[in-house]
């Protein structure tokens, strides 16, 4: 079966074909991040323009890679939500106009679960039961996996996702949009220890996060510093630093706490901030000692991409699920509520 993956939900155009035979045939993905870089932030109506702007062509792309006519794809999946309601209406209604012209079925595919089904793009896939982080701009959740839509939520974010608070530290210290690579970027100049920042909630029993006292933090670093004329280069690098290994640090104690409480050993990351080395790397190193193991999309399927879209809505085109003819959007949509597979 070849499924054709669109995926419009906030600034990337990403499509891809899956195969159950030969797995990921051809991808192609566009970022808007240039468009927006000059407002700091995505700014929706642009995004859903753009997305009208390079969808197609990116269709026509990435058959071309595959050597294929549209007429010998047998579904087509999009992303149906959580996401910009003009965005995720881009790729709904092309996907949805496309299905039905070529006589195959349609699938609205969940982004978070694309994201969290990425890893399986890899030779080296987990296996079910697991435990899932997913770290978006948007979300931070501590999800049980028993199956693709069998989700239990055991902890999320009551404020700020990991990303959104990356992307504010990194307008705080100035460096620019997306914050999170950026921030990233400038903590490898940082002097370990120069500043250390506090761990949200891990004194707390449960699974839920919260990031937005270490917003302040930050803010109220920065501020200090530059009251005190010590704000420089290297200053920015540590007050950096300093952020992202408490977020890490976080992150990673959550991970394993959730383990613990669920007996499991496999844990998988995505989204957006699993693209994040020192998380991978402080996770490896925690579930090394503990005996457990983590799994991780590679880096350009971290992000958002039409790969993941694509593989999502084939499991479930699969199985015989899909879409009415009518195009139906969910801009905020829990994943609680998908069908098991
Ligand atoms: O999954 P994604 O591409 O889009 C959403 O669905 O939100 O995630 C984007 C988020 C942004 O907040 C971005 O700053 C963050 O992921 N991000 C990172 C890194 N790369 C992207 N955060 C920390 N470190 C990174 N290397
Ligand atoms: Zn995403």
């Amino acid at each position: 079966m070849r499924v054709l993956g669109l995926e419009t939900s906030c600034d990337e155009t990403g499509v891809a074909i899956y195969d159950t035979e030969q797995g990921l045939v051809a991808e192609a993905l566009y970022s808007q991040i240039a468009l927006h870089a000059e407002y700091g932030g995505v700014v929706p109506e642009l995004a859903s323009r753009d997305h009208v702007r390079k969808l197609l062509p990116l269709i026509r792309e990435v058959l071309a890679k595959a050597n294929m006519q549209g007429s010998e794809l047998d579904g087509v999946a999009f992303t149906k939500g959580p996401g910009l309601a003009g965005a995720l209406m881009v790729g709904a209604c092309a996907g949805r106009a496309m299905a039905y012209g070529w006589g195959v079925p349609a699938i609205g595919v969940h982004h978070m679960e694309g994201h969290l089904l990425a890893p399986m793009l890899e030779a080296d896939a987990p296996a079910f039961p697991f435990i899932a982080l997913l770290v978006s701009g948007g979300h931070t959740q501590l999800v049980r996996v028993d199956g693709i839509g069998r989700y239990t939520l055991l902890g999320e974010s009551l404020d700020d996702a990991a990303g959104e608070a990356f992307d504010k530290a990194a307008k705080m210290l100035e460096l620019g949009y997306p914050g999170g690579p950026q921030v990233a970027k400038a903590a490898e100049r940082g002097r370990e220890g120069h500043y250390t920042f506090p761990r949200p909630m891990v004194n707390r029993p449960g699974l839920d996060f919260s990031f937005s006292g270490l917003k302040t933090f930050t803010l109220n670093t920065v501020t200090a510093s530059r009251a005190a004329g010590t704000y420089d280069a290297q200053d920015q690098a540590d007050i950096a630093a300093a952020f992202q290994e408490a977020v890490v640090a976080t992150l990673v104690i959550k991970c394993h706490r959730a383990l613990v409480q669920e007996n499991l050993s496999t844990l998988v990351i995505a989204g957006g901030v699993s693209a994040n080395t020192v998380l991978r790397a402080r996770l490896a190193e925690k579930l090394a000692k503990t005996g457990g193991r983590v799994y991780y999309p590679r880096p350009e399927f971290c992000t958002d991409n039409g790969a993941m879209i694509a593989y999502a809505g084939h499991c479930r085109l699969a199985v015989g699920q899909h879409e009415e003819l009518g195009v139906t959007i969910r801009p905020r949509w829990p994943m609680t509520e998908l069908d098991a597979v």
